[in-house]
């Protein structure tokens, strides 16, 4: 077993009988929603999904989880997500996979938050992953040179045929290629304040725990205190 599948299969633990379920995007919650998937079929598990993304609504209607949007439940139980970079402090990029709109969105409205990631995502600084930004695509050039000018080193994410790529949203992704992010509150408060940016990568205080698998030492979860 792969170490995105352990942590993937150890988070579904957490999941109970009349859960409304927050389920993630990427290749490592992939694994944590067919593990859902088998407990909804052989164990009868009963819950209600909220997805991230198209490609996660795909998975989970295949394997028969029931689903509902964020706007036709009270409230999520627990959202379980990958992420591309966690900092000692725990906070995260995520965006990678192009669904960090509706990955923030559940996970704001989610009474616990499990991140899952392989030990090469704890990171002792923020940065080094590219920062995804989603943006409008109206007035994305403007951006894009806004961005230059405060040398965020800003690309616009394209397709394998060099075309912009869009989001389930119909957004554009900029990604920001800033090494280290030295105030993390800062830059988020900044881009929260430009006209066009629909939503950043920066997910600060938001995890509730962290399940993390390491070649050494297994799979190990850590709970943060909020
Ligand atoms: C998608 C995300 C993913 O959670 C993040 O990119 C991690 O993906 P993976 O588990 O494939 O490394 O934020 O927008």
């Amino acid at each position: 077993m792969n170490l995105k599948q352990a942590v993937g299969i150890e988070s579904a633990k957490y999941i109970k009988d009349g859960m409304v379920v927050g389920l993630g995007t990427g290749s490592t919650a992939y694994y944590m929603v067919e593990e859902i998937g088998r407990r909804v079929k052989e164990e009868n598990l009963q819950i209600i999904g909220v997805t991230t993304s198209k490609a996660t609504e795909t998975q989970a209607l295949a394997l028969g989880i029931p689903l509902r949007s964020i706007d036709e439940v009270e409230h999520v139980d627990i959202t379980i997500d990958g992420a591309d970079e966690i900092s000692t402090d725990f906070h995260g990029i995520k965006g990678g996979g192009a669904a960090l709109l509706f990955e923030k969105i559940v996970a704001t409205y989610s009474d616990k938050v499990i991140w899952i990631v392989d030990e090469s995502k704890m990171v002792e600084h923020l940065g080094k992953f590219p920062l995804p930004v989603e943006v409008i695509p109206y007035g994305s050039q403007q951006l894009l040179k806004k961005f230059q000018e405060k040398n965020l080193n800003p690309k616009i994410r394209l397709t394998s045929d060099e075309k912009p790529l869009l989001t389930d949203s119909k957004n554009y992704i900029i990604d920001l290629y800033l090494e280290k992010i030295s105030n993390p509150t800062e830059l988020a408060e900044w881009l929260d304040h430009q006209v066009g940016v629909v939503e950043h990568g920066l997910f600060l205080d938001i995890t509730t725990c962290v399940i993390v698998g390491s070649e050494s030492e297994g799979v190990k979860t850590i709970n943060v205190s909020r």
